[in-house]
């Protein structure tokens, strides 16, 4: 019984953006659990990939691509969840993307991109699934914020816009969907070391400013947050709904 809070024996598991970082760190998480995990993102040669190197670690595993920000791939990612495993106990929202700049200099192109990827695509995809978690009767959906949608970070205002409003979508949907047996948490994440960032970190000023600012003195490695989101996920997590998780270094206690 003890035992059993900490496996996901038995669970099926769709994250999305699990080609790279958090998302593929954590669906190897959620595999090693004992989920079936459902692989997507853009680029179908790297789900592939995943995929198979999922099943030749021994894990249950299948993929699609599909761009979240698409109706369209939206509604095949969800027909093939339905088609390949029938049903959802899982789901991690992890898409994100970012372009760092000051307010004045976002492109409406740009700014809708952010919006689009961020927040509008969480938004649909989790209403879409909806009736898969309900089905489930014992469901979980972690949201993967950042640190940047509860302070200001040096990473441009609109990405700090749709973490902050996914942090009240995680807090309104656990009240709503608290009856249909569906969790609703989210974490969020400081720097952490991801395809996301390569390039930012390159900066070495700027990575010595990230770390004076962390307590813990070195960036996340994306297993870090995996963990955080898989605990989330687990049975041993049964009464926590609507929270946010800093995986953070300690970096937002960090006062003078
Ligand atoms: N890394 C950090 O320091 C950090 C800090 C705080 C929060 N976060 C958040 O953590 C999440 C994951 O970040 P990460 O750093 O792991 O990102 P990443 O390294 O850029 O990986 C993103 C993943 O999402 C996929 N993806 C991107 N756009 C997509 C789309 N429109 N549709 C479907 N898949 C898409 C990518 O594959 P394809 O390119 O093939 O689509 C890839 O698998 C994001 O929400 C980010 O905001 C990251």
């Amino acid at each position: 019984m003890m035992e059993n809070k900490w496996k996901l024996n038995g669970k099926t598991a769709l994250v999305t953006g699990s080609t790279k970082g958090i998302g593929k760190a954590t669906a190897e998480e959620l595999a090693a659990l004992g989920a079936t995990v459902i692989i997507t993102a853009r680029h179908a040669e790297d789900v592939e990939k995943q995929v198979e190197q999922l099943r030749k670690d021994g894990f249950r595993a299948y993929g699609t691509a599909a761009d979240v920000t698409l109706e369209s791939d939206r509604l095949k990612l969800f027909r093939f969840v339905k088609n390949t495993v029938s049903g959802l106990d899982i789901l991690v929202n992890n898409v994100g993307t970012n372009i760092r700049k000051r307010m004045t200099d976002y492109l409406v192109e740009e700014y809708h991109h952010i919006l689009n990827t961020n927040m509008h695509s969480n938004f649909a995809l989790t209403q879409l699934f909806y009736p898969l978690l309900k089905a489930s009767k014992d469901a979980a959906v972690v949201n993967v914020l950042s640190v940047a949608g509860l302070t200001h970070l040096r990473s441009g205002a609109p990405y700090g816009m749709t973490k902050a409003a996914l942090t009240q979508l995680t807090r309104n949907l656990s009240v709503e969907w608290a009856s249909d047996g569906i969790r609703v948490n989210a974490v969020a994440p400081w720097y952490t070391k991801t395809p996301l960032v390569e390039q930012l970190l390159k900066d070495k000023k700027y990575y010595q400013d990230i770390l004076t600012r962390t307590p813990l003195k070195r960036l996340a490695e994306a297993e870090e947050v995996a963990s955080a989101i898989a605990f989330l996920c687990l049975p041993a997590a049964s009464y926590i709904t609507g929270q946010c998780l800093a995986v953070d270094g300690g970096f937002l206690i960090n006062g003078f």
